[in-house]
């Protein structure tokens, strides 16, 4: 052992003083990247924020914890991307507050769901999932096609993205209420399904 590491462990002040110095330039390598991000991950070409009623289905499908069962991340290899589409970008997540990424699968991947299915077949398959598909385990969520949707909370959660920096106008905001006027929590989770992939899987 050296002299100076001797010193070093036989001095708590000297040693408290080194780890807050450790910490924190282990910190400053972990929280850099983070704030320039913005400037190296570009929303992929026709990514935009989520309209007012894929917004509100999105967080159903996090309040419903759809997360558990299905990931949105389809990884760089042939047999995922024969099955589901091209693999996920980053760029693709820039407005997921939180992304959905995950990695269990019980069920299939859904990061580009949007488009293979009719509205239609989502809404039997969510009232009960057997009715289209016999074997599966998937649970049903009639309640959904009952709860109308909030236009006001909506609009909260929208102006805060804004103010975290998503690109919605004004006249999106104040026009939120409207666009989820009178629809279902039903309505919105489907929207927020069909709205999932498209920008590169080119459906
Ligand atoms: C307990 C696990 C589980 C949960 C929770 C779950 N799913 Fe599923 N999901 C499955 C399984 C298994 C399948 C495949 C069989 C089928 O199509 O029903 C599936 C299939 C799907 C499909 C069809 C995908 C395709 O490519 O064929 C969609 C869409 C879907 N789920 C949406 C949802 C949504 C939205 C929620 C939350 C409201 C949800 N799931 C919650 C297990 C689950």
């Amino acid at each position: 052992m050296s002299r100076a590491h001797k010193k070093l462990e036989k001095n708590i002040n000297l040693m408290a003083v080194w780890i807050v110095v450790v910490v924190s330039l282990a910190g400053l390598v972990e929280l850099l990247p983070l704030i320039a991000q913005d400037r190296y991950i570009e929303p992929y070409e026709g990514i935009e924020p989520y309209p007012a009623l894929e917004l509100a289905g999105r967080d159903i499908y996090i309040r419903e914890g759809c997360y558990g069962c299905h990931s949105q991340m389809i990884r760089p290899f042939r047999s995922e991307t024969e099955r589901y589409g091209p693999y996920s970008v980053a760029g693709e997540s820039v407005y997921d507050r939180p992304f959905q990424w995950g990695s269990k699968r019980t069920g299939p991947d859904l990061a580009r769901v949007g488009g293979r299915y009719s509205d239609e077949w989502h809404y039997v398959h969510l009232m009960n999932p057997r009715d289209v598909v016999p074997q599966s385990n998937m649970p049903a969520y009639p309640w959904l096609d009952t709860a109308e949707l909030d236009g006001a909370e909506v609009q909260k959660h929208m102006r805060a993205l804004q103010r975290l920096g998503d690109p919605y106008t004004d006249d999106q905001v104040e026009g939120a209420p409207a666009a989820v006027d009178g629809k279902t929590e039903m309505d919105a989770l489907i929207a927020y399904l069909q709205g999932l992939g498209h920008a590169r899987s080119g459906r």
